[in-house]
């Protein structure tokens, strides 16, 4: 007798678990989309540092996310790297590089500001 009401009681004490478990789980989802902070291009015309954050950022420059990642139609949706279609050789995509060095450069010229210049992007 004394061992089905232990037993009872630890049933019992899982269900609970369980409903909070799942209760955490709903009250809590999983962040919107994670943002890398900084990102390093290795390439053969030297390294260039983009600051991801900075851009996005409201006290930085404050771009939307689909301004760049025009994979997606909102904001909140999780953007594929640009190399998911923009592959090293042309194909239904512009080349990478030239995908990435049209969308940065046109933009600082377009805002008047950010850099244009090889030597302003890219560190040997
Ligand atoms: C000024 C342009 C720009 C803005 C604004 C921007 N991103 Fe990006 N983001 C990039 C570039 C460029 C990469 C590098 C992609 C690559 O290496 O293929 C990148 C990479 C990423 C990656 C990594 C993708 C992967 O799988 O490697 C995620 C996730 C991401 N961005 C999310 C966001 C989100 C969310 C926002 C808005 C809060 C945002 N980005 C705003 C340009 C931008
Ligand atoms: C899901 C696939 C996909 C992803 C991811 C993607 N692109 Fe594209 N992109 C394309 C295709 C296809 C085109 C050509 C047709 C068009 O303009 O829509 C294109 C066109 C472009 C163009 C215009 C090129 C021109 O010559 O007019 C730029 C710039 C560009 N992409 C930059 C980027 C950058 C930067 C990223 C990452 C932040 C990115 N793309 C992510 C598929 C993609
Ligand atoms: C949608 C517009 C936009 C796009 C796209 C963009 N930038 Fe910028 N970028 C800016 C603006 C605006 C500044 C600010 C310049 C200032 O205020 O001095 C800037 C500044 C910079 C700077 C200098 C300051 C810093 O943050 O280090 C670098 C380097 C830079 N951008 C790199 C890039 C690279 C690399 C890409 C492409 C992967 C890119 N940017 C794409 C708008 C853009
Ligand atoms: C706004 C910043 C910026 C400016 C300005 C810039 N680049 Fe780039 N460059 C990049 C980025 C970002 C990449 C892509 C890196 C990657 O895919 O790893 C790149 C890639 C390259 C590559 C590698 C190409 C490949 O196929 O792998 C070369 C070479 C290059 N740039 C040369 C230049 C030259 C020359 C200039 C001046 C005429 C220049 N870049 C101006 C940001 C810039």
């Amino acid at each position: 007798m004394e061992k089905k009401g232990e037993l009872k009681l630890a049933y019992t004490i899982l269900v609970v678990l369980l409903v909070v478990g799942i209760g955490a789980y709903v009250a809590f989802p999983q962040r919107a989309p994670e943002q890398p902070v900084r990102i390093l291009f290795q390439n053969i015309g030297g390294k260039v540092l983009f600051d991801h954050k900075q851009h996005f950022s409201s006290d930085g420059y404050g771009y939307g996310c689909k301004d760049c990642h025009h994979d997606i139609d909102k904001d909140d949706e999780r953007p594929s790297a640009c190399s998911e279609c923009h592959l090293n050789e042309p194909g239904d995509a512009p080349k990478r590089s030239d995908a990435l060095h049209k969308q940065c450069i046109e933009c600082h010229k377009d805002s008047g500001s950010g850099p244009v210049d090889c030597s302003q992007c890219h560190v040997r």
